[in-house]
């Protein structure tokens, strides 16, 4: 096989940019990180990989063919444009913890666009909002558990970077940073992301870092105090959501008394 110069530039640029993203991460366990053009689902493809790659692995793609929403949605993003990535975990906390993931990687986001001055929250169970005039989604997660000999956590986000913007057609309700008036690297943003996430894993896998972990999560939420509709593939429920558990369970309270949910679609109705 023939290596093109400019091949070579390309590969040595992309080499460096690695080495240095993995040199920010030195205190973590990000200690793997592959970058590539084009994919299915980065999803997707740590899924399939599960037991072949290390705890902390991370896959980046500038573009996905086919991205995954919760619910069997699609996850839109136009090439080179959003940071769409995934992490491979090796949990070492009870499985009952598992789906604090979701909100460990949303509460770290939510700490990145803070510190750029934005007012950033979670919608549970898996949104990262911008709170403005109404709330729009900047960024969601999707989180899956492959259950094998050694069972792995895949947890993958998208964050809007660059894109939609005002003029945009675009899933209604959705904003990026450059929408908000805010150019950044996506490279640091996934830098930062990252540092923040392991500290919240380091929660989440200690007894005692737990009710700090809620703590957290209860602060940031939107959803908490609103009358919400969670929609659940057994039926809707109204009412207000009152709490989070340390499991992650939204408490919903209403007219029949209080109900723990621990999977739906939540729509939030008004703030109470
Ligand atoms: C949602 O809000 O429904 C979750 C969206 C998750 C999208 C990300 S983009 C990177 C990773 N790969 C996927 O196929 N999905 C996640």
């Amino acid at each position: 096989m023939v290596t093109q110069i400019g091949d070579k530039t390309n590969a040595m640029r992309q080499n460096n940019l690695m080495e240095a993203i993995l040199s920010e991460l030195l205190e973590t366990r990000f200690n793997k990180i592959e970058h590539i053009s084009e994919t299915g689902s980065t999803n997707s493809d740590l899924v399939s990989k599960a037991s072949e790659l290390p705890d902390g692995s991370i896959l980046v793609s500038d573009h996905q063919t086919g991205g995954r929403g919760r619910l069997g949605r699609h996850w839109e993003a136009p090439p080179s444009k959003n940071l769409l990535f995934s992490v491979l975990l090796h949990p070492n906390w009870p499985i009952e913890r598992h789906q604090l993931v979701t909100p460990a990687l949303a509460i770290a986001t939510v700490e990145v666009l803070e510190r750029l001055g934005l007012r950033a929250t979670v919608k549970w169970p898996n949104d990262v909002m911008i709170e403005g005039e109404g709330e729009k989604k900047i960024a969601g997660i999707l989180a899956e558990y492959v259950k094998q000999e050694n069972p792995v956590l895949v947890v993958g986000m998208g964050l809007n970077i660059e894109w939609p913007q005002q003029e945009d057609p675009a899933p209604p309700n959705s904003t990026s940073l450059k929408a908000c008036g805010i150019e950044k690297d996506r490279w640091k943003m996934l830098i930062e992301i990252l540092k923040n996430f392991e500290q919240r894993l380091i929660e989440i896998s200690s007894e005692k870092g737990t009710s700090t972990f809620r703590q957290a999560y209860t602060a940031k939420s939107s959803t908490i105090g609103n009358q919400v509709k969670v929609e659940k593939s057994d039926g809707d429920i109204v009412g207000k959501a009152i709490d989070i558990e340390e499991d992650g369970s939204l408490i919903i309270e209403n007219e029949n008394g209080t109900t723990s949910i621990t999977a739906g679609d939540v729509i939030h109705l008004r703030k109470l």
